[in-house]
């Protein structure tokens, strides 16, 4: 008889990237969500996990989804919410983030969202502060939370990770998405596909366990999964490609391409999405898209992680 397998202890009090997450505690964080999605379909949408906490939302980058979701997520379990704007505050009369995150938890603050343009600005918020830090999305670095809802969104629909086949395509490059879904689909035993532009496919990536590829017409039809990537033209420099209509041409998901898929494909996207462009709307809006239940999945993703950062004792 196989021993019992021990109960799991989280110990992260940040969760500033999946690439250091290992496998157990990334399905961890996906079953732990699967019990808090319960919440969200309850008349009365509140558990009193986080009661009595607080959660400072710190976003130097436009959002809709995560902003809204981590706050959602955190009133469904209860705590107190604040929601900082840095074009609002004294951010613009030359204060830090660290003196701005610092001044804040002065307040008595127990878990800090960062979203910032900046590469590695979470694992420095991490080293300065006392309470928790939840990386929202860093520069081109990761957004953990969006891995992790792809990947619940991926399971809830074709009930395993391991083995599937998911192509991630666009703009690789400057895709913080691209690479959360790599470490986190990689671990669970996924085969991932990187398909774009060659200008925006960086070769160092295949070192990190993808295939890459220029040919989005070849890869489709063994797809189990295709995660289409928004053109991130705030971190673009000029000339990564002709034209949109050149993108959209060669890397845009139709129904015409769509009918070379298997035909229980799995159709994402992060959002916001730009109709026409890397998505048309038939596309988007029809029975392969699972845009909205990803946005829906992300409210149990981030309960579940705010609510391990907030319980942890460890690093
Ligand atoms: N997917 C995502 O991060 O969307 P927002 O920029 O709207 O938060």
């Amino acid at each position: 008889m196989a021993p019992a397998k021990p109960e799991f202890q989280w110990t992260r009090r940040h969760l500033l990237g999946l690439e250091e997450l290992s496998k157990d505690e990334i399905v961890h964080i996906l079953d732990l969500a699967q019990g808090f999605k319960q919440i969200s379909t309850r008349s009365i949408k509140k558990a009193p996990a986080l009661r009595g906490k607080v959660v400072v939302l710190l976003f130097f980058e436009p959002s809709t989804r995560t902003s809204m979701s981590f706050s959602l997520a955190a009133q469904r379990l209860s705590a107190d919410v604040l929601e900082f704007h840095s074009e609002s505050s004294s951010i613009r009369k030359g204060e830090t983030l660290v003196d701005t995150a610092r001044n804040i938890e002065a307040m008595g603050v127990d878990i800090f969202i960062l979203r910032h343009p900046a590469t590695g600005a979470p694992q420095l918020l991490s080293r300065s502060v006392n309470a928790s830090v939840v990386n929202a999305g860093d520069g081109e670095h990761e957004h953990p939370t969006q891995g992790l809802l792809d990947l619940y969104t991926m399971r809830e629909a074709k009930g395993r990770i391991e083995g599937l086949k998911v192509a991630i395509v666009g703009d690789i490059a400057h895709s913080r998405v691209a690479r959360s879904n790599l470490w986190a689909l990689t671990k669970l035993g996924a085969e991932v596909t990187f398909v774009g532009p060659p200008t925006q496919l960086p070769a160092g990536l295949a070192e990190c366990g993808a295939k890459l590829a220029w040919d989005l017409d070849a890869v489709l039809p063994e797809m189990d999964v295709v995660n289409l990537l928004r053109i991130q033209a705030e971190r673009q420099g000029k000339n990564s490609f002709p034209t949109i209509r050149e993108y959209s041409r060669l890397f845009g998901m139709n129904a015409e391409r769509l009918a070379r898929c298997k035909k229980d494909v799995l159709v994402m996207h992060p959002g916001p999405i730009n109709r026409g462009v890397e998505i048309t709307s038939e596309v988007a809006d029809g029975p392969n898209s699972a845009i909205l239940q990803q946005v829906a999945n992300g409210v149990a993703i981030r309960m579940a992680v705010m609510y391990l950062v907030a319980g942890a004792r460890g690093k």
